[in-house]
């Protein structure tokens, strides 16, 4: 993190010219572990937050310029805009997450009297699925508050605010997942986060004899205007259905039993199998902790497994690379659990994967990607970090 501190310093000097009063900050990314689109249905959840994620080197200004870089983006150049036009642009381009930060907490009354210089490099994979966008909007928050005091804004309400400048301002209907795993991430820690209440609990995640290992297929994914926003809005044509037949006010509230005995008022097919998954899904995340608590990990993937089956099939979220990873991991010894981890139709799978099979895997998988698809997949093992800070 020191090294990292002197290159965003370096940087920063090179493109406003001196690093005089500069802070550097840091806000993580996130790998779901379990439960997967629960999150805008009232349901449970079970992501970690990343060693990876996004970097800012920023100083205050006197007049009220904002001026953002990102070296993700260096054909950009020095983005400019002022805290008194915070309107959305067409060339806004990565700039609209940080503005969309600024402009919800404007909207909230919060005090940002002046303008910020700000050098952003992220060091998540983009549209991998591991939450750049979230740990973008986290990092702002984390920058606003220190930068001009605002002692008042807790780290869950960095998270409030992250989701609702990505609803609002860039029109990606994301449920809370990213952003809480980002802004409350513990070391070593998941978070079994239920969405309904923001209540939260962490979980030690010591593996003893295995790792979490992330594979990206490198198939992007973008959750702006893709299908996530139509499967959010059929599993709201199921739930009011539903609604008109049991007491309940989203689907996180409903048993495997009770949806199978009223699943037929859902007329149509297609959302009745993504409120199918919305339900079994969140039962299945609250299992998986459970069996995790009392050390069962073997229980824990299998979970994982199903999950990904649901994900494909019934909720039609995962796309044919992610299968190939997914089914390949399947097949090999010492592979405890895999699925797709995110919101999917892209991105990347997650594994759990004993610590001797580890090469193994990457090899096997890694060759059979290739034959199937003709892609490279790209594999990371899991470092478990802390949310966002100062360094
Ligand atoms: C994306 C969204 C999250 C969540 C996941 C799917 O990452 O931003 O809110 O819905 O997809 O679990």
């Amino acid at each position: 993190m020191e090294d990292i501190k002197v290159q965003m310093l370096e940087e920063f000097k090179k493109i406003f010219g001196d690093s005089d009063n500069v802070r550097v900050f840091f806000a993580p990314g996130r790998v779901n572990l379990i439960g997967e689109h629960t999150d805008y249905n009232g349901g449970h959840v079970f992501p970690c937050a990343l060693t990876i994620g996004t970097y800012a080197a920023v100083r205050r200004r006197d007049d009220r310029e904002l001026n953002f870089y990102s070296l993700n983006f260096p054909d950009k150049g020095v983005v400019r805009t002022s805290l008194d036009d915070m309107r959305p642009k067409e060339d806004d381009s990565w700039t609209a997450y940080p503005k969309g930060v600024i402009w919800a907490m404007q909207g909230r009354g919060m005090d940002i009297p002046a303008g910020l210089d700000m050098l952003i490099y992220g060091t998540i994979p983009a549209g991998s699925g591991l939450s750049s966008s979230a740990s973008l909007e986290v990092l702002t928050g984390e920058v606003l508050r220190s930068l001009y005091g605002l002692k008042d804004v807790s780290n869950i309400d960095l998270a409030l605010i992250g989701q609702y400048s990505e609803n609002n301002y860039n029109g990606m209907n994301c449920g809370i997942m990213d952003q809480f795993a980002s802004a409350m991430g513990k070391k070593d820690n998941a978070i079994f986060l239920d969405t309904s209440t923001l209540e939260y609990e962490y979980a030690p995640i010591a593996l003893k004899d295995a790792c979490i290992i992330v594979t990206n297929s490198n198939v992007k994914h973008s959750l702006v205007g893709s299908d996530y926003n139509t499967r959010r809005a059929e599993c709201e044509e199921a739930l009011s259905e539903l609604k008109k037949v049991v007491d309940i006010k989203s689907l996180g509230d409903l048993d495997e039993d009770t949806f199978e005995a009223n699943k037929n008022v859902i007329t149509k097919d297609n959302c009745r199998a993504r409120a199918k998954h919305a339900v079994y899904e969140n039962r299945r995340t609250i299992k998986a902790v459970e069996a995790l608590k009392k050390g069962d990990v073997i229980s824990f993937g299998k979970l994982m497994n199903e999950a990904h089956t649901s994900m494909s099939v019934d909720y039609a979220a995962s796309c044919p690379e992610v299968d190939v990873l997914v089914e390949t991991a399947w097949k090999i010894d010492g592979v405890i659990g895999s699925r797709i981890t995110g919101g999917g139709f892209g991105g990347c799978s997650v594994s759990i994967v004993r610590n001797d099979s580890v090469e193994t895997f990457k090899e096997r998988v890694a060759a059979r990607y290739k034959e199937k698809t003709g892609l490279t997949a790209d594999f990371y093992v899991v470092s478990i970090g802390d949310g966002p800070r100062e360094l």
